[in-house]
């Protein structure tokens, strides 16, 4: 069981930023990556359709053998995580905006969430935002068209720029100190938002935690890999391959990237 691969899906690239701190804190998983990039962007769907989208991914990676599933997009697990924990039999890690270690470090006492609709109307996020809404004041900011011009090649662009830009401006004036991205997407746009961003401004990112708390989970419940020689990398994309290889420069072990219809 032990050296059964790791699942993860996101609508599309946005899990890589999660893959990359898994493949880092755990270098002798399998993975078997799904990106479901005909389907982007979740944050656009009703939470029926974003249930529905996280069963067909799910099912997919326990068909092809996975021992525990990361479902690297907050879209999906602050709509669909309760679901699928209640459904299937391997654990489930997911990752939702980071507003705690945000809060916690803030001293202006106003941190920003720049997130998809889909996570900021999720009764999850409410109830960790409204948690935090004594001590912090939360700008929300919908990232409408980032996830589209990260799927289609476009995080570096001057149009990606622009869209920042104005989503950032309103969030910076009203003092914000700490910008949280609540969507696994928008790392890959971190090159630009700090270029963007005053340079008090701190980025808040969990991929690490994320990989952290995957490594615990597997500890626990005795699941962590033996060493089992070169590692295997799979990803399965339902739209062109070649965005997914843009994003693998460096990853260590087989990587095989292929086409699915999923
Ligand atoms: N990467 C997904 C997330 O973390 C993007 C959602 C979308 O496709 O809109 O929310």
């Amino acid at each position: 069981m032990s050296n059964k691969p790791i699942g993860i899906f996101d609508s599309g690239v946005g899990g890589i930023s999660i893959w990359k701190e898994l493949q880092q804190r755990l270098p002798l998983e399998d993975t078997i990556y799904l990106a479901d990039s005909k389907n982007a962007p979740y944050g656009e769907k009703s939470a029926e359709t974003i249930v529905q989208l996280s069963i067909k991914n799910t099912e997919l990676l326990l068909d092809l053998g996975c021992k525990l599933i990361v479902v690297a997009c907050n879209t999906a697990t602050t709509n669909a995580i309760d679901h699928l924990r209640t459904h299937y039999p391997v654990p489930f890690i997911g990752i939702e905006p980071a507003i705690k270690p945000a809060a916690l470090g803030s001293t202006s006492g106003s941190v920003g969430v720049l997130a998809t609709r889909g996570t900021l109307s999720s009764a999850l996020f409410h109830s960790t935002s409204k948690n935090h809404a004594s001590t912090i004041k939360i700008m929300e900011q919908e990232g409408t068209g980032l996830v589209e011009l990260v799927e289609a090649g476009q995080a570096s662009s001057e149009t990606a720029r622009a869209l920042l830009k104005k989503y950032i401006q309103p969030m910076v004036a009203s003092g914000i100190d700490h910008l949280v991205l609540g969507c696994t997407h928008y790392p890959h746009l971190i090159p630009l938002l700090k270029e963007e961003l005053p340079a008090h401004v701190k980025i808040i990112d969990c991929g690490e935690a994320v990989a952290n708390q995957t490594h615990r989970i597997l500890e626990k419940q005795g699941l962590l890999a033996k060493d089992h020689g070169q590692t295997k990398h799979q990803f399965f994309t339902n739209a062109d391959p070649s965005l997914v290889r843009s994003f693998l420069s460096g990853a260590k072990g087989e990587v095989v990237i292929s086409f699915k219809d999923f």
